[in-house]
């Protein structure tokens, strides 16, 4: 038989809690697994926003025939324009590009290729912890995976390691960043991190590629571009991901793309050239619909607004549960223990329980969360703290 000596590998860490919540018949179940931002209701809901450039496709869409191994070009300018900013001289001068990828999973999964295929032998390096699927993507394109400290076992930011661990990197090796929202853990660094993480990119001549998936959810959409427009402004050659799953609500219809600063026009249109090639055998041309949405919002000025001040609210909203959380473990004597929940940002909460208090949760109280103690606040309903808190206090506290 052809298939007799395949073996199962293990469902995704991530992924894989979808179908156990699901399955799980409590009513009074909590869902803090996969990043999906829910409201007040439970639900995740199409943006409004969203809803309306819709309609304005089902309108005057004249065609769906195939789109180019780039993408909509007016995505690209746009999702360029929001990440970079508008007024970017990088823009202006031609040195920086987008290809719209399904997902920011997509542009990770291209760049890795790209860094696989066109700087061969070069490694990447990656926070510890870091979002699971950075490690087998990188590793499944062939390429060295190493790690810098970021979050040690105390669950703090350990700068001072990570600073030495890229001073040791090889030159020329590719360090992963993430812009803000740091997944898992929700640690991000402040700005004389950055600073200082920049200047030893700069010195070992290492290649940024900036992980940008949720933009808008930690200190608002362009406070959350800061470093990577510091990035960009400083040094010749950035790569960037960017995902439109979460602010844009669009998970399912794969919104993303990878940004690619280069030094001229003529060295982007070589590598832009390179990443046609590598899509075109990936995916051939990127699914539209979502980032049609995108562009159709971010192409009208009201319907930006709109959509901004739709980001605004689910971003307030998650600042409100994460200090209603804390205020709720207040009275189970736990507000200090889990003080860092405040300082965190984004979706989600590296909340330092163990693997063994996330099984309790689990089986005891259906809080479903991943293994590594990660909570997605932004799924808590927001009316059951108490309940959510009072099940953490007795997994802390046995
Ligand atoms: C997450 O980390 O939960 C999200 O980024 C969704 C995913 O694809 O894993």
């Amino acid at each position: 038989m052809h298939f007799a000596t395949i073996g199962r590998v293990p469902g995704d860490p991530i992924l894989g809690l979808i179908d156990a919540y699901n399955l799980d018949p409590n009513p009074h179940k909590f869902d803090l697994g996969v990043g999906v931002y829910k409201d007040a209701k439970g639900l995740t809901p199409i943006l409004p926003s969203v809803k309306r450039a819709e309609q304005r496709l089902v309108d005057h869409q004249q065609t769906k025939t195939y789109i180019g191994g780039h993408g909509d070009s007016r995505f690209g300018q746009l999702i360029s324009e929001l990440v970079l900013g508008s007024d970017s001289p990088l823009l202006a001068s031609k040195r920086a590009g987008a290809t719209q990828t399904p997902g920011g999973t997509g542009a990770l999964r291209l760049a890795a290729d790209f860094i696989g295929h066109c700087l061969p032998g070069r490694g990447i390096w990656l926070s510890d912890p870091t979002w699971p699927i950075h490690e087998t993507i990188f590793a499944e394109a062939g390429l060295k995976v190493s790690h810098y400290p970021y979050v040690g076992s105390d669950n703090k930011l350990n700068v001072a390691g990570m600073l030495q661990a890229l001073e040791a990197a090889p030159e020329g090796d590719v360090v992963l960043l993430h812009a803000c929202c740091h997944n898992p853990t929700g640690f991000d660094l402040a700005q004389a991190d950055w600073l200082q993480v920049l200047d030893v990119v700069r010195r070992r001549q290492l290649l940024p590629l900036i992980d940008f998936a949720y933009q808008g959810f930690g200190d608002g959409l362009q406070e959350d571009a800061w470093s990577t427009r510091l990035f960009v402004r400083e040094l010749p050659e950035v790569l960037i991901t960017s995902s439109c799953s979460k602010n844009f609500g669009l998970y399912r219809e794969r919104v993303g793309a990878l940004i690619v600063c280069a030094g001229d026009a003529e060295k982007l249109a070589d590598v832009r050239s390179q990443l046609a090639f590598l899509a075109r055998n990936l995916w051939s041309n990127p699914p539209d619909h979502g980032a049609a949405v995108v562009a159709t919002i971010l192409g009208d000025a009201e319907l930006k607004y709109q959509w901004a001040q739709e980001v605004e609210a689910m971003r307030t909203r998650i600042a409100q549960l994460r200090s209603g959380l804390v205020e709720a473990l207040a009275s189970f004597g736990l507000a200090e223990h889990f003080a860092h929940i405040n300082e965190q940002r984004g979706m989600f909460s590296y909340t330092g329980l163990t693997a063994e208090q996330v099984k309790s949760l689990r089986e005891k109280h259906s809080v479903y969360m991943v293994g590594s103690g990660r909570a997605n606040i932004a799924g808590v309903d927001g009316t059951r703290l108490n309940q959510l808190a009072k099940a953490i206090a007795q997994v802390c506290t046995r």
